[in-house]
């Protein structure tokens, strides 16, 4: 056990996850203070253990009474944490009983039903609903976390997530703040505005290796190349497979949803034939029971079909390969030896086409391979495309850093919008304290206050 350790509650919390130790970004975690309300921003690399250290903050908090909420960007992760979290309910209080919720539904509820929980697990979206039913028990709030905060920088999801930090920090000033990202390369503007203390480190407990395929090769971070044998069916799916064969699991991503499901029926023969007996009973059941949950439609149909096989879109379990689009990525555990990037770029709803992913994002997509639950060590391979030079990709994003975070409220329409919507949900506000609210924006400290 750790010796910077000597709390009991977090002590049992450890012991009851089964841990020999903390990872050393948990031990300077503590050193900073997070079991003492220190508000702090931890910016520390994909599978450093950033839960756990939410989580002894957590237990603090509602040892003291308090409440404690939890906050993802999607509903996935939300499911994930929530499972997560849970291990609290084992932990004894004094004889007090520590309970855990969730609540990502898009219906806009008051929140009240939320009241009986001592740790309330929400989406980022969801919390802003709940500002604005101003629910009662948010004055007993004493932590908000907010896991994957390089959000902010996101043009679709950034505004909302900027607004609910904001509120925190002017509606909430004496709760503590537990911000988590692995990718923030501004990390002192970030942590200066939500005023939290830094922990930093580029400490990682699996080893994750990056490179570029293209004609059949790959070319990898660490100096080494290898050859993949061609299907001719997908390079993507070769890759795969060909981690398959080395005995580690991957997982696909791909630009569409359509598109992840059709590499999804292309992996199918090469994994089927792959497969034991006793995986192919495995996954017969799986298959099984993702159609006894009564959902007929086409898309469960698919999955079920392709599950029986060993392959699966969007979904966890006893598969070899798995393809999903990039909106997975953030923040999720899944067993993925090998993140293969079919493609660098996503589709973008706004643009009405294709665009290149950020480095931000794709260091976020090979951040799923190489979890210490699942491997002791990753791999991340960029599929280069026809016309896309393998070198210029590789010295981009492999070689490349995120980008910094900036606000995204400086689109105009995003702007307008959470303004409209800060006087339509406070009544009674006036101009000065709009004006207030709107100067503690990130995007006032990036952008110049006169400018809001
Ligand atoms: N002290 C520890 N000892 C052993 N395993 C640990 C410890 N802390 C965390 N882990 C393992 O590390 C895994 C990754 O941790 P976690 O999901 O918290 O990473 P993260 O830093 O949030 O990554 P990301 O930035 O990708 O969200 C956990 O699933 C858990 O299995
Ligand atoms: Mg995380």
């Amino acid at each position: 056990m750790s010796a910077a350790i000597t709390d009991g509650a977090v002590k049992a919390l450890i012991s009851q996850l089964g841990y020999s130790s903390l990872y050393p970004p948990q031990e300077m975690a503590v050193k900073s203070g997070i079991l003492e309300y220190e508000r702090i921003l931890v910016t520390t690399p994909t599978a450093s253990g950033k839960t756990l250290i939410a989580m002894m903050a957590i237990l603090k908090a509602v040892e003291k009474g308090m409440k404690a909420v939890y906050l993802t960007p999607l509903r996935a992760l939300a499911s994930e944490k929530y499972d997560d979290l849970k291990i609290l309910e084992k932990l004894d209080l004094g004889g007090s009983k520590i309970r855990v919720t969730v609540a990502t539904t898009d219906y806009d509820s008051s929140g009240n039903e939320l009241a009986g929980a001592d740790v309330i697990v929400l989406t980022n979206e969801k919390m802003d609903t709940l500002f604005r039913h101003n629910a009662e028990w948010l004055g007993n709030v004493g932590i908000f976390v907010s896991d994957e905060v390089h959000l902010i920088g996101d043009r679709e999801r950034g505004p909302t997530l900027e607004m609910m930090l904001t509120k925190i920090r002017r509606n909430y000033p004496q709760s503590q703040v537990v911000a988590l990202s692995a990718t923030v390369a501004n990390s002192d503007e970030i942590a200066d505005w939500l005023g939290c203390k830094l922990v930093e480190s580029d400490w990682r407990p699996t080893k994750l290796v990056e490179g570029v395929y293209e004609y059949g090769a790959v070319k990898m971070s660490d100096g080494s190349k290898f050859k993949v044998e061609s299907s001719g069916v997908s390079s993507a799916v070769d890759l795969a497979i060909d981690s398959f064969n080395g005995g580690g699991q991957a997982l696909i991503f791909a630009e569409t949803r359509k598109r992840a499901a059709s590499l999804a029926a292309k992996a199918v023969d090469g994994v089927y034939k792959r497969l034991d007996k006793a995986a192919r009973e495995l996954a017969a059941g799986a298959s099984a029971d993702i159609l006894a949950r009564g959902d007929d439609s086409e898309l469960t149909k698919t999955l079920a079909q392709l599950v029986a096989k060993g392959v699966a879109f969007h979904h966890k379990g006893i598969i070899k390969i798995l393809t999903a689009t990039p909106t997975l990525a953030a923040g999720v555990n899944l067993p993925a030896r090998r993140v293969v990037i079919a493609s660098i770029l996503r589709y973008d709803s706004d643009y009405g086409g294709s665009v290149p992913i950020s480095v931000l994002e794709y260091k976020q997509l090979c951040g799923r391979a190489g979890r210490p639950k699942y491997d002791a060590f990753g791999e991340a391979v960029i599929v280069s495309e026809r016309g896309v030079n393998a070198e210029e990709l590789y010295d981009h994003y492999v070689l490349g850093s995120p980008e910094p975070l900036r606000s995204q409220l400086s689109n105009d329409s995003a702007i307008r919008f959470h303004l409209l919507s800060a006087i339509a949900t406070m009544p009674g506000m006036k101009k000065p304290e709009i004006h207030d609210l709107f100067a503690g924006t990130l995007f006032a400290r990036q952008y110049r206050s006169a400018t809001v």
